[in-house]
Parts: structure tokens; C-alpha cells; sequence
């Protein structure tokens, strides 16, 4: 796909279709305003027949419209001007793109940049765009044998009344998000029986073959030695081996410093001896997505190669009842030392992030950020619209916040108070893995905290907002967009 950003004169430029928003009321955009001129009041006169309103989300395809060169122009309401919010701008572009490649139009000219929108700059829309237009090309092929349908768009011009190095960065950052979005949720809807722990360590090892990034892997024998007592007792049930993935991607001009990404891996949790119910168990083959989310992170990065470095570690295993798994009452010994009383070995999650995150110390860190499908409870918290975050440095969290509120990503901060520590109290060891039923997503931080104290750590708990059930049964592609965000406003862009 190509995209480029320029200022279009609607009535000069050729394309398959110009894209303009028509807001409802009688204001035009300035988009619609040239239009009608060029058309000598045509889309006037055809806003007073009625045909369109500009209501949201209203779509209008036009073909032959005197006065242009272009063949197409598709109206599509965007609302009240002023009312139209971040979410519905993107579900518009969403909404637009699945329009043009029904009607199978190879290119075509967005002006929904001149949209006012409360908040945002041309910049920001340039990039959802973009970032909209890109994602809306990601199909899942790889286990459908009669799915052949691919979209038609090819090239895209975005149309900005300031055309700058700023707006056409803004594009390549939106399109590079998009990409590393599709590598996270191409791993994330892979079946448990392809996506494999093995299977992840070899696609690491092709983005950095493709992108020049720094990949290790470590195997069970490697972590053995590390004493990673912790997550090597989720494997034991398992007959596919554990792997600790390492990226280094180094942008920076000067070594060291590096933000870490450690990304929880579970490439199947049925929930170990302390089995799931049956249904939707399938949806556990999605409890790698954090970890797919430190991939797409180096994917994107790999694009745009920002001046900064960035460690991503991910911890993955399946996590399966067998007759060497671990059960409940087994204490383990974690990599920093600590012991733990594994009470449910369904809190898997926990029980791999935290000697991950032992390791990221040899990194020196200036932040770390972990990122897991942790908790049901965050799902019963927050639903399906913000992650939680929680952590131990509070001007870390207000960045992540911001980057999430940016990019439309969101994350809602839960507290990390001294007092829930007290219910993961153990009899028998340093602590158990979980702490009842009370505030489940914060006790499951509260265990992460303890193996976080000697750098200033986030933690992302996305159970809500890694996959859609239903219908539209998928990945998602988020947090890509948070962490880009923080990380390239970390870089300084
Ligand atoms: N991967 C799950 C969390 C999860 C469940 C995410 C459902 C999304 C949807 C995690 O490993 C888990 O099983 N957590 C348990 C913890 C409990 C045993 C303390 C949970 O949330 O039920
Ligand atoms: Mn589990
Ligand atoms: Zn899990």
C-alpha cells in the first residue's frame, strides 16, 4: 500500500474516488466546499434533495460528477460538527476503507483530514488515517482454505491543507503502527497448535533478520541454569518447550538506557491441573497476545527506526495439565530468589512474567513495561475499552496514560496500594500466586510489583482488550498503538 500526503485540487486530481465528509447541518468542510464549486453547486443542491444528511457514519457513492476528473466521489457523514469524537473519526476511515475495496477501486483521495475534530491537530488525523486505512487490510488466511478475497486498494493520497515533513511523517508513523499491529494479531489468531512457543522463537528470529534487529533465544536448559524455577513450572505440563525470547533493537546513538517491553506469552492456558471450564477455552490460544504485542512493537520500530533503544523479552510456554505439571500446593523457586506457594495454576501469567522480568534487570532499564492478558478481573473492570495499568513509578503511568489517550489506545490506572500485598500472603513460602477473589487485577499486580523494585515498571493488563469475542472473533492489534506512542514520544520524534 502506498500512502502520500499532499494538497489536493479536487477538481484537477484523477482517482478512482475522492473521499469527502459531509458534516449534518449546513456547514460544509472545506473539502466539500471546493467540491461544490468545482461541481457548480452540485453537491449542494443534492444536500437539499435530501439524499444525504451527513448523519454519522451515512455513506453516498457518486459516480461521472460533471466538473471533475476523478470517477467516483463517496460522501460519508460525519455528524454534527464539533460533536464527533476520536473513536467515531476512526470507525469513520474504518468504515470508508471497507466501502472502497467492496466496490474493488484500486486508489483514492481522502479529505477527512479537514474534519474538525476536538483535541487533535492535522498531524494526528493524517496518522489515523493512515494507521485506519493500513489496518483495514489485515486478513487472516493462514488456516481458511477458500478465503481468498484481498482488498483492492493500492495507493492513497491524503489530502492536507498544509502539506509538511510533519504530515507525511505523521502518515509513515500511522502506516508502520498498522503493520506491526498485523504481525500481533496474525500471531495472536493462530491456533495453539501452529503459534507455539517454538513457533514464536522462529518468527522473532525473521523480523530480526528483516529489520536488523538483535534476536536470542534461550531454552529451558539455559533457563534452568538461570534458575527460572518460576516460569519453567508452568512448561512441566506441557510437551512443548519454553523459550525466552530476547529483541534488542537498538536505535540510539549511544548504547544503553533501553525502555524493556516483556510481553506474557502463553501460547495456550487452559489453566494447568487447575483446569478451565470448557467454554470458551479456544479464546486461551490468545494468551500470547502481549507477548505478540512486543513483536509488533519491533516490527513497527524496525519501519520507522527511531533514535532509541528498545529491549523486548517474552516469556512463552503453553500451559497444560499433565502428569509432571505443577499442582496446586507446589511451591517453586523464582529466578530472583523468592519462593512461591502456587495456589491455582491458572495465575500461570504471573508465574512467567515475573522471572521475565528478573531478567530484563541485566538490561539496566530505564523503564520497564509489562504487557499481559493477566486478569478475567480486568475484563469485568474495564470491558473491552481501556487496559489496566498499574505500577511503581507514577510519572511513567501519566506518560502511558497520555500515549494511550493520543493514540486511542486507552489505559485506566488502578492503585497499587501496600495494603492488597497483605492477600498474597503464603504459610509456606515467600508468597502465593493469588489473592482471592477481591481485586483480582491488583493482587496479579501486586505479585509482578515484588519482582519490579530495582527499576521504575508499568504493567499493562490488556485481557480486555487484546481480542474481540464473538462474531468478529479476533486480535486486535492493541496496545501497539500505546506503546508506539510512549516510545516514539520517548525518542523525541
Ligand atoms: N489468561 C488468563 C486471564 C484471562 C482470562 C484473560 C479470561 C482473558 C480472559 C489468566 O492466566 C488466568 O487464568 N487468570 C486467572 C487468575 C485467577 C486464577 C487468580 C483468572 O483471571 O481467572
Ligand atoms: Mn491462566
Ligand atoms: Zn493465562
Amino acid at each position: 500500500m502506498k500512502i502520500s500526503v499532499k494538497n489536493l485540487e479536487i477538481a484537477k486530481h484523477k482517482t478512482d474516488c475522492h473521499v469527502v465528509a459531509i458534516y449534518q447541518g449546513n456547514k460544509l468542510t472545506d473539502s466539500a466546499k471546493q467540491l461544490d464549486i468545482a461541481t457548480n453547486g452540485y453537491l449542494k443542491s443534492l444536500l437539499k434533495r435530501g439524499d444525504i444528511d451527513g448523519k454519522l457514519n451515512q455513506t453516498l457513492l457518486l459516480h461521472d460528477v460533471e466538473g471533475l476528473v476523478a470517477k467516483r466521489i463517496l460522501l460519508v457523514g460525519c455528524g454534527k460538527a464539533k460533536d464527533l469524537t476520536a473513536n467515531q473519526f476512526r470507525n469513520l476511515v474504518t468504515l470508508v476503507s471497507t466501502e472502497l475495496n467492496k466496490y474493488k477501486l484500486k486508489d483514492a483521495a481522502f479529505y477527512l483530514s479537514d474534519i474538525e475534530l476536538k483535541d487533535t491537530d492535522l498531524a494526528w488525523k493524517i496518522k489515523q488515517i493512515s494507521q485506519g486505512i493500513t489496518q483495514n487490510l489485515y486478513r487472516y488466511h493462514k488456516t481458511v482454505s477458500k478465503n481468498n478475497e484481498k482488498p483492492s486498494l493500492r495507493r492513497v493520497v491524503i489530502h492536507a491543507q498544509k502539506e509538511s515533513a510533519q504530515s507525511n511523517k505523521a502518515a509513515k508513523i500511522g502506516q508502520a503502527v498498522a503493520n506491526g499491529m498485523a504481525v500481533t494479531r496474525e500471531l495472536g489468531n493462530l491456533p495453539g497448535n501452529i503459534c507455539t512457543p517454538s513457533y514464536l522463537a522462529s518468527e522473532a528470529k525473521k523480523i530480526g533478520r528483516q529489520y536488523g534487529i538483535k534476536v536470542s533465544v534461550l531454552n529451558e536448559k539455559q533457563m534452568e541454569t538461570l534458575k527460572m524455577g518460576s516460569l519453567l513450572s508452568v512448561s512441566r505440563g506441557s510437551r512443548q518447550p519454553a523459550k525466552l525470547i530476547v529483541f534488542e533493537y537498538k536505535g540510539a546513538t549511544k548504547p544503553g538506557n533501553p525502555i524493556a517491553l516483556v510481553g506474557k506469552g502463553v501460547t495456550f492456558d487452559s489453566g494447568g491441573i487447575s483446569i478451565k471450564p470448557g467454554a470458551a477455552m479456544d479464546e486461551m490460544k490468545f494468551d500470547m497476545c502481549g507477548a505478540a504485542s512486543v513483536f509488533g512493537v519491533m516490527r513497527s520500530l524496525g519501519e520507522l527506526k527511531p533514535k532509541i533503544n528498545v529491549i523486548g523479552v517474552v516469556g512463552a510456554t503453553e500451559n497444560l495439565p499433565d502428569g509432571l505439571a505443577t499442582k496446586p500446593g507446589d511451591v517453586v523457586t523464582s529466578m530472583s530468589g523468592q519462593t512461591i506457594e502456587v495456589l491455582n495454576t491458572d495465575a500461570e501469567g504471573r508465574l512467567v512474567l515475573c522471572d521475565a522480568l528478573t531478567y530484563t534487570e541485566k538490561f539496566k532499564p530505564k523503564a520497564v513495561i509489562d504487557i499481559a492478558t493477566l486478569t478475567g478481573a480486568c475484563v469485568i473492570a474495564l470491558g473491552k475499552q481501556g487496559a489496566g495499568l498499574l505500577g511503581n513509578d507514577q510519572k511513567l503511568i501519566d506518560k502511558l496514560l497520555t500515549a494511550g489517550q493520543n493514540a486511542a489506545d486507552r489505559a485506566w490506572q488502578l492503585p497499587l496500594w501496600d495494603e492488597y500485598q497483605e492477600q498474597i500472603k503464603s504459610n509456606f513460602a515467600d508468597m502465593a500466586n493469588i489473592g482471592g477473589r477481591e481485586a483480582g487485577t491488583i493482587t496479579a499486580a501486586c505479585f509482578l510489583s515484588r519482582f519490579a523494585k530495582k527499576f521504575k515498571w508499568a504493567h499493562l493488563d490488556i485481557a480486555g482488550v487484546a481480542w474481540e469475542s464473538g462474531a468478529n472473533k479476533g486480535a486486535t492489534g492493541r496496545p501497539v498503538p500505546l506503546l508506539m506512542e510512549y516510545i516514539l514520544s520517548e525518542a523525541g520524534r
